[in-house]
């Protein structure tokens, strides 16, 4: 099949698009008002962007809480969701009312940041700690209501030691949790997980895996 994506007109049960661009990592985005109320909401049209700096970014369909305590103060972490927290990142993206605290609401601890004023979600494997550079609302053809993205820098990363062997992190280790189209949801695991080396272009212009352990240096 084949369809305008700007009129939609995809004629299956339910927009596919996000079933295609999939998974996406989930950012678990926290936040404080002006009376330091907390937020907390998963956004799964999220990444990082760069790794030096080290930059991420997520997007807010229409102006939620999250980018509005976010413009006000400048601030945000992005903690890591797991399939262990699955259900409390679940009960997080409620519709509430802008003073309900969501930590609260779906029972999960806090943790203090070290260089931002929101807590990150204390059962998280990791999390960033982001200031705030810029919000680029998206022109749409169609006149839909706005979508922002919001850009932030990392300033701060915290890692649960019990992630880290040998000196890397095992990322499988955790779980992470990724976002696919209507209500599904890819985990990584240990058995899905696996390492490709980068090929290296020989002197008579063939290529080559290399072998053994990574040296370090991405190419
Ligand atoms: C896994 C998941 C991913 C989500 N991704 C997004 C997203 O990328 N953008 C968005 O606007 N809403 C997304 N939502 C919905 C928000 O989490 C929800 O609207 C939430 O209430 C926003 O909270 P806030 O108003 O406190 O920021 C997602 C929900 C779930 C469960």
């Amino acid at each position: 099949m084949y369809y305008d994506s700007v009129e939609n007109k995809h004629g299956l049960k339910h927009d596919p698009f996000k079933a295609l661009v999939a998974p996406r990592p989930i950012g678990w985005v926290s936040t404080v008002d002006n009376d330091g109320v907390l937020n907390l909401a998963p956004y799964s049209f999220f990444n990082a962007v760069s790794d030096r700096p080290h930059y991420v970014m997520f997007v807010s369909a229409k102006r939620k809480d999250s980018l509005r305590n976010i413009e006000a103060n400048g601030e945000f972490t992005c903690s890591i969701s797991t399939m262990d927290t699955r259900d409390g990142m679940n009960i997080s993206s409620a519709p509430v009312e802008a003073l309900a605290d969501e930590f609260a609401l779906a029972d999960l601890e806090t943790a203090p940041s070290h260089f931002v004023k929101p807590p990150r979600v204390a059962r998280a494997p990791a999390s960033l700690e982001c200031k705030h550079w810029k919000t680029i609302e998206l022109p749409d053809v169609s006149g839909d209501d706005g979508h922002f993205i919001v850009i932030g820098q990392v300033i701060g990363i915290y890692i649960d030691d019990a992630v880290i062997k040998d000196g890397i992190v095992d990322t499988a280790s955790f779980r992470p949790l990724a976002r696919m189209g209507y209500m599904d949801y890819a985990v990584v695991t240990p058995e899905t997980a696996f390492s490709l080396g980068r090929p290296q272009v020989q002197e008579d212009g063939s290529v080559k895996i290399p072998e053994g352990e990574w040296d370090g240096v991405y190419r």
